[in-house]
């Protein structure tokens, strides 16, 4: 079997292991209880950012250690440059293991710094934002941003494990919160009926204080992904899917500057939900149960900008094909397809 997950039941809150590509293994649960157990004997340089280093002090100071700005800005060759000179100060060499503490831009940039100094050393996370665990830390994909297009520069390459402590989770302001909330939201209508119906049933308003609630649904989501990923690693086919709603998510995000990521991918995730019914895919029942679910999160479904104004930014998007579009289009809740078609059926389908 290529593909397992298992759970393993521990004191303090229930611990959830899955396996990705035979290397590297995602686990659910606390930090202090499965880090010693993961970490290598290796001398550990662990790359962070300020505001993790704030609220997380006293496990970084355990450690030699880079620190990050924050935000896309610092998402960059510049920050990758500093980070190798730091790490050749350290005198880090290929036995030293980096370990990533920190959301999606930590653990995309530390990932590729330790795919690429000295040819490749070995790497973990700790990812500690909802977004993070849910989706950035996990498949294997990390680099940085160029020339105004995000990711461009980047490799695959799995880290040896990814801790995600939900526990870790209650430093994160709401709003940051709510954007990893989309991407369970979008992992449920993908794959996982059952995860949709558990946040249908969940009080939002308690959720982040709810750590054994909170460990189910991380779970199920990179579940998703991970049963995707292990796939279609390389984004060929099935990964795909992952994109669902995120074509008009960064047309969004492109046109207006109001929604961080997880606003965009609710909006896209409606947008593309009553597109699907409109093409006879998807039920208007479904579709309404998206919607319904989207704001009871706490979600604005309003788009930002006029609609044709986001259809034209998709024109400029590097990742699409020619003339061409991948679009993810779901059929119900927890199965969706991928289709090819031109940009202009596309555009036309929001008429
Ligand atoms: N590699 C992938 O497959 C993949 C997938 C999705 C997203 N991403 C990338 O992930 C990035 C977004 O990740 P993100 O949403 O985690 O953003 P982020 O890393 O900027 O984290 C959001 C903010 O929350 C702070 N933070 C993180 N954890 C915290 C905690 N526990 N307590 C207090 N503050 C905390 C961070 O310092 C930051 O200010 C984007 O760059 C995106 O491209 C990558
Ligand atoms: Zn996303």
């Amino acid at each position: 079997m290529y593909y397992f997950c298992s759970t393993i039941q521990s004191k303090v809150v229930m611990n959830y292991a899955i396996q990705i590509k035979e290397q590297s293994k995602v686990l659910v649960g606390s930090v202090t209880e499965l880090l010693p157990e993961l970490l290598p004997a290796k001398r550990v340089v662990v790359i962070s950012d300020t505001n993790i280093d704030r609220h997380y002090h006293s496990l970084i100071q355990q450690y030699d250690h880079i620190l990050i700005g924050l935000g896309e800005t610092s998402k960059t060759l510049h920050t990758l440059d500093m980070i190798y000179r730091q790490l050749i100060e350290l005198e880090a060499d290929r036995s030293t293991f980096i370990l990533g503490i920190g959301g999606g831009i930590v653990t995309d940039i530390a990932g590729f710094a330790a795919s690429t100094y000295m040819r490749g050393v070995e790497f973990g996370f700790i990812s500690t934002s909802l977004l993070g665990q849910v989706d950035a830390s996990v498949g294997g994909k990390n680099g940085v941003n160029m020339s105004g297009y995000k990711n461009m520069v980047g490799s695959f390459n799995q880290p040896k494990f990814v801790i995600c402590d939900v526990s870790m989770l209650h430093t994160l302001s709401r709003r940051e919160f709510r954007t990893g909330l989309a991407e369970i939201i979008k992992a449920g209508i993908i794959a996982d009926s059952e995860l949709f119906k558990q946040l249908e049933q969940c009080d939002f308003s308690t959720l982040a204080n709810d750590k054994e609630a909170l460990s189910h649904i991380v779970y199920r989501a990179i579940k998703v992904k991970a049963d995707i990923v292990e796939r279609d690693e390389r984004e060929t086919g099935d990964r795909r899917l992952l994109n669902l709603g995120h074509t008009m998510a960064h047309a969004i995000e492109k046109c207006s500057s109001q929604m961080n990521h997880g606003e965009a991918v609710a909006v896209g995730l409606d947008m593309i939900a009553k597109v699907a019914t409109k093409r006879g895919l998807l039920s208007e029942q479904s579709a309404e149960r998206i919607t319904q679910l989207l704001l009871r999160a706490g979600f604005n479904l309003e788009p930002p900008t006029e609609v044709r104004q986001l259809l034209k930014a998709i024109n400029k998007d590097k990742k699409s094909e020619g003339d061409n579009i991948h679009i993810v289009l779901p059929t119900s809740i927890g199965s969706c397809i991928v289709e090819q078609m031109p940009l202009a059926e596309f555009k036309a389908m929001f008429k």
